[in-house]
């Protein structure tokens, strides 16, 4: 089975390179965070040009929680002001926002703006914006593994009936393709917790650029990129 490809239906980003691009201008990192919201808007519109379906972008990590208190305020600031101040545009341009990840470890004031963005964009049919925030793979395996074991020693489920797609069912991302496409900046060849279950035939792509730099022309890049390639999901 040789898939010829077209425009990736899910791409998911693996933002990385904003500390190291305010570093590099002698900035503080948030100056960096800053910059790479400017880069999220740019690449949720060039998505909705592509006509993609999915977009997927990693912004906190449950890792993350480990930096200093300051640089977790204005990401969390940053992502509050971002929600708020987007919506109006996400409303106008069809785009249906969701989160994945705990989200309730999150400060108030962002799970009102979570929740205000889900619910308000609920209807929209254009490019579905997912942020994982507070997201880690590993984590969302084992609660999947909870639920399971939950609902079989509760007579809910059939241990023998747990197949992949029941599997699947059971993350956060349970109504949402696979990526296609991986994408990560800042030349890192890491997948730092993300997906890992979802992301077992993805292509990945890997941009020198950091996350701040990392521009509309590098994006379309990267899907030229995708659609050169050959996925065999472990055919011929
Ligand atoms: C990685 O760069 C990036 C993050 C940990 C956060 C991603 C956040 C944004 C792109 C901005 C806000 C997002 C939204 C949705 C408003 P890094 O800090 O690990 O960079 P480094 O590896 O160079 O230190």
């Amino acid at each position: 089975m040789d898939i010829s490809n077209e425009t990736p239906r899910h791409i998911a980003i693996i933002m990385d390179g904003n500390g190291r691009w305010a570093n590099a201008r002698g900035l503080p990192r948030a100056d960096g965070h800053r910059a790479g919201a400017e880069s999220v808007r740019e690449a949720v519109e060039t998505c909705r040009q592509l006509g993609v379906d999915y977009l997927t972008l990693y912004a906190f990590s449950s890792e993350n929680w480990n930096r200093p208190k300051k640089e977790i305020n204005a990401l969390m600031d940053l992502l509050e002001r971002f929600l708020r101040e987007k919506l109006p545009e996400m409303l106008k341009q069809n785009v249906r926002f969701h989160a994945i990840g705990k989200l309730d470890a999150l400060p108030p004031k962002c799970r009102k703006q979570i929740d205000r963005a889900i619910t308000s964009t609920a209807e929209n049919t254009g490019l579905n914006l997912i942020l994982a925030l507070s997201y880690g793979s590993r984590e969302e395996i084992t609660d999947a593994a909870r639920e399971l074991a939950s609902k079989a020693a509760a007579g809910e489920i059939d241990p023998a009936s747990i197949d992949n797609e029941v599997f699947s069912q059971h993350l956060y991302t349970k109504d949402i393709p696979d990526p296609d496409l991986l994408i990560r900046t800042s030349g890192e060849l890491r997948i730092s917790n993300f997906l890992l279950w979802q992301i077992s035939y993805s292509e990945i792509v890997i941009s020198p650029k950091f996350w701040p730099d990392f521009k509309n022309a590098d994006l379309r890049a990267a899907v030229e990129e995708y659609a050169r390639r050959h996925r065999r999901f472990g055919t011929v």
